[in-house]
């Protein structure tokens, strides 16, 4: 039998048996990966315990998915309530709650979450065409059901441009709008355009004017080629996966212009922006836009599988009874988390919470360049990106998951941080629970900032 060996840490047996056995058992394709392969026992707010019960500050929240924290207990409270758990059980074999399956069938859980979502969604500046819910349960599924309806809305038109170097998924048509033209095997459906990445390469930049001309020229030249075949334009509000870049709004809203000039239908991938990443509730308000669909993911269930591409009704009705339906989608479990993650949204000050962790975060960052291990940082709201240097004759690609690997075994005083492996190779991604303490974040920032001195020390 092949398997790879797997990462292991002295002092960790219980992690590194963990590690083994799914190395053993699974296929290595299973994880992305990480120098840590961190094992966690358990997560509660914005902390994670390994085995051996270390702790580590959550500067990932999932991967981006909790951002009310892991496991609150009003959240889920609320989730074993909508789904009647709490009910006396008829017998004693049985509970009478909501059923776990939603296909050929509907539970009135999923029509209560639709409202809801549909409601949240358009009291934002930006949501007013958010008409109907196209559930799903991963991202890449919902932004393949959003893809599949708007490629059908008018035959002829089942051209696609996406943003280069955008992430959207590994599957299907999410795959195939994701990255750039550079694989051969590519849907030839799909064209791609440029994102601004130098114009935004680091948050100094924020606030200055972007020539939006190269970009205009580069939309008529396609406009000139495949003009009507055009029918769809997706892309992030920031490029996440990409190597986090935050471009300036008016980027967004050009585009937006273009689709409403030419009759293409603009779809804005908020799976990882959604429910408070950027500081309002939906990235598309922070940028001035109001797509036609969106696609939502990751937070939308704090940590429950569960995804959706919401918007125009005469969008969706392009597929038939069947064509979008799965065995999961809209799963009653999954929509009593969306209810139950509402719920808190709209009844606390999480949002207001984020944005103070915000400026701590930017601070915090911006700080981390004067150890020469970081030479950009890029973000806002709870959501960064730091990109690693090269240092000494490592390359910056190394030094990045030196950090990684540095934050995760932590300081003398037994202070560790779990991040997820680099993006793009060089660029660590900061984005911990909107719940996290401000003094704790400052506290665990200049933790960071001291083992980041440790590596370039090393190096
Ligand atoms: C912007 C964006 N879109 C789509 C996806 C794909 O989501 P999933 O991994 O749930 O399929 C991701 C995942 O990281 C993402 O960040």
């Amino acid at each position: 039998m092949l398997a790879t060996a797997p990462i292991q840490f002295p002092g960790e047996p219980e992690s590194n048996s963990e590690r083994a056995r799914v190395a053993r058992g699974e296929p290595v394709a299973q994880r992305t990966f990480t120098p840590t392969q961190a094992v966690l026992a358990r997560s509660a707010g914005a902390y994670h315990w390994t085995p051996e019960g270390r702790k580590l500050v959550d500067f990932s929240s999932g991967v981006l998915v909790a951002n009310l924290g892991h496991n609150p207990v009003d959240w889920w409270d609320r989730v074993w309530r909508i789904m009647g758990l709490n009910a006396t059980a008829a017998s004693d074999r049985y509970i009478p709650a909501a059923p776990l399956t939603s296909y050929n069938a509907i539970s009135p859980l999923e029509g209560q979450a639709v409202e809801r979502l549909i409601d949240n969604l358009r009291r934002q500046p930006g949501g007013q065409r958010m008409e109907q819910v196209f559930w799903a349960a991963s991202g890449s599924e919902a932004i393949q059901k959003a893809l599949w309806a708007a490629m059908r809305r008018v035959p002829g038109r089942e051209m696609v441009l996406a943003t280069r170097r955008g992430f959207h998924g590994k599957k299907g048509l999410a795959n195939a709008v994701t990255g750039s033209e550079s694989d051969p095997d590519r849907d030839p459906r799909v064209r791609f355009l440029r994102f601004p990445c130098d114009e935004c390469a680091d948050v100094t930049l924020r606030g200055k004017p972007i020539d939006l001309s190269p970009f205009r020229q580069e939309l008529e030249l396609l406009t000139q080629e495949f003009g009507d075949r055009i029918g769809t334009l997706i892309t992030e509000p920031y490029l996440g996966g990409g190597g986090s870049y935050h471009p300036q709004p008016e980027y967004l809203q050009m585009l937006q212009q273009y689709c409403r000039e030419h009759d293409i239908v603009l779809v804005l991938d908020e799976i990882q922006s959604c429910f408070g990443r950027t500081g309002p509730m939906y990235a598309f308000s922070h940028y001035g836009i109001e797509p036609d669909v969106v696609c939502l993911g990751k937070g939308l269930g704090n940590g429950i599988p569960v995804s959706a591409a919401v918007g125009r009704s005469d969008i969706f009705a392009s597929l038939k009874y069947g064509e979008g339906s799965d065995t999961f989608s809209g799963h009653p479990l999954a929509c009593a988390a969306v209810i139950a993650t509402l719920d808190i949204f709209e009844s606390t000050d999480i949002l207001e919470r984020g944005r103070q962790l915000a400026s701590v975060l930017e601070a915090g960052l911006l700080r981390m360049k004067e150890t020469g291990v970081v030479v950009r940082v890029r973000g806002e709201g709870a959501v960064w990106g730091i990109e690693c240097a090269a240092v000494g004759n490592r390359p910056a690609e190394q030094i990045a998951n030196d950090c990684v690997r540095a934050c995760y075994l932590g300081d003398d005083a037994g202070r560790s941080i779990h991040l997820l492996g680099p993006l793009a190779g060089r660029v660590i991604r900061i984005s911990p629970p909107l719940v996290l303490d401000v003094a704790e974040a400052q506290e665990y920032l200049d933790v960071m900032y001291r083992l980041l001195i440790q590596v370039r020390d090393a190096a």
